[in-house]
C-alpha cells in the first residue's frame, strides 16, 4: 500500500500500533513492525538508560523493519527523564520518535530533528495539531473521542476530528480512535489520513503481552463497556469499566483530591490486571471499538485481514457509485 506515511516510514501497511503503557514492550513492538505495520515502544516501561537500550537491541535482533519510540509528555507518577532517553535514541540510531501528552514537544523536536529523526506527535484537537506542525513535526497523529486512552477535554469524534486536522495542517495525518476493522480503516483513509493508528484492536492479538483473562474480558465487551475517568483532573482517559473505575468515578463526583484517587489508578494496580489477570485491579485504557472485535489473531494475520476488509469496503462503495 502506498501512502505518504508508508513511504515516509518505509512500512508495508499504513497501520500504526499506538504506544500502550505497560504493553508495547520490545517483543510486541517487534511483532507489529515485522508484520509490516509500525510498532511504537513505550519508553515509560524502562527505568534507566541500560534497560531502554536493551529493549531497543531486542527489537533490532527480532526484526530489521522500521519501528518507533514514544516519549511521554503526560503527567507521570514516576518522573520521566526524556533527555536521558534521547541520548540512547541517538546512540542506537532510532529513526522515528512519537511524542504524546499534554505539552508541546519543542525541546524534543529541537534535539532530534537536526539529527534526522522523523517525528510525529499525537494529539486530540485541531489547534494542537496546527501548533506541532508549525514546530516542525513530520506527521501528526490525531485520535477522536472514541479512542482508548487519553481523550483530552474537547470530545471531538474521529469522524469530525480527522478531516478537520487534514484541512488544517500540511503534513501527513495519521488518524484513529475507534478503529478496529478494515471498514473503519477505509473511512479514516477516505477522510484524508495517510495511515491509521490502532490501540484497542491490537490488544487482541496473540503477541500482545496481556493476561488471557483480560483478553477474554475484552472479547466479550461491547461499545458501551467503556467510560471516562480522571476528567476532574483534566487528564481524561477512556477505559474499560470495572470496579476500580466505578470507584474512581465516585471519588471524582465527590471532588476528591488526586492523592485519594492515585492509589486506585497507580501503575502497579493496573499491572495486576494486565500481567496477573486480576480484572478488578487498576484500570486499562480501552476504546469504543472494542465492541467490534471478535477474535484474537497473530498480528500478521490481522493486518492481512484488515487489508482485505479495507479493499472490500472500497469495492462496496465503488459498486454503489456505478
Ligand atoms: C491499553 C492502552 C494503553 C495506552 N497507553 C498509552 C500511552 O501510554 N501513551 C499514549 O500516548 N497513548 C496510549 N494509548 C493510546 C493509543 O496509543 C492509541 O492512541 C489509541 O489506543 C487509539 O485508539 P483505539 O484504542 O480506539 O484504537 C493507550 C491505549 C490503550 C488501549
Amino acid at each position: 500500500m502506498n501512502t505518504a506515511i508508508t513511504k515516509m516510514f518505509n512500512i508495508t501497511f499504513p497501520f500504526v500500533c499506538g504506544t500502550m503503557m505497560n504493553i508495547t514492550n520490545a517483543e510486541f513492538v517487534a511483532a507489529v513492525s515485522d508484520a509490516g505495520g509500525l510498532g511504537i515502544l513505550a519508553s515509560t516501561l524502562y527505568d534507566d538508560k541500560k534497560s531502554f537500550q536493551d529493549a531497543l537491541k531486542t527489537i533490532k535482533d527480532r526484526t530489521d523493519k522500521p519501528f518507533a519510540v514514544n516519549l511521554n509528555l503526560f503527567p507521570a507518577i514516576r518522573p520521566v527523564d526524556n533527555d536521558a532517553l534521547m541520548e540512547v535514541i541517538l546512540e542506537e540510531g532510532v529513526k522515528i520518535v512519537e511524542t504524546s501528552g499534554a505539552r508541546a514537544p519543542d525541546d524534543i523536536i529541537n534535539r532530534l530533528k537536526p539529527e534526522g529523526v522523523k517525528l510525529m506527535h499525537k494529539c486530540v484537537g485541531v489547534r494542537y495539531a496546527v501548533k506541532v506542525a508549525a514546530l516542525g513535526v513530520d506527521a501528526v497523529t490525531v485520535v477522536g473521542f472514541e479512542n482508548g486512552g487519553a481523550t483530552g477535554m474537547l470530545d471531538i469524534t474521529t469522524l469530525c476530528l480527522v478531516p478537520a486536522v487534514v484541512n488544517a495542517v500540511d503534513v501527513p495525518v495519521i488518524g484513529g480512535g475507534g478503529v478496529s476493522t478494515g471498514h473503519a480503516i477505509a473511512a479514516i483513509l477516505s477522510l484524508g489520513a495517510e495511515a491509521v493508528i490502532m490501540g484497542t484492536r491490537l490488544l487482541l492479538t496473540e503477541e500482545c503481552p496481556i493476561h488471557d483473562n483480560l483478553k477474554n474480558a475484552l472479547l466479550s465487551s461491547k461499545e458501551t463497556d467503556t467510560t471516562l475517568i480522571m476528567r476532574s483532573f483534566k487528564n481524561t482517559h477512556r477505559c474499560l469499566i470495572n470496579e476500580t473505575v466505578l470507584k474512581v468515578q465516585e471519588l471524582e463526583k465527590e471532588n476528591a483530591p488526586i492523592e485519594k484517587v492515585l492509589p486506585f489508578i497507580a501503575g502497579d494496580e493496573s499491572k495486576k490486571m494486565i500481567q496477573e489477570g486480576d480484572l478488578s485491579s487498576g484500570y486499562i485504557s480501552c476504546g469504543q471499538g472494542v465492541g467490534q472485535i471478535s477474535k484474537v489473531m497473530p498480528v500478521k494475520e490481522l493486518f492481512l485481514e484488515l487489508a482485505e476488509e479495507l479493499k472490500a469496503s472500497n469495492q462496496r462503495v465503488n459498486q454503489m457509485l456505478n
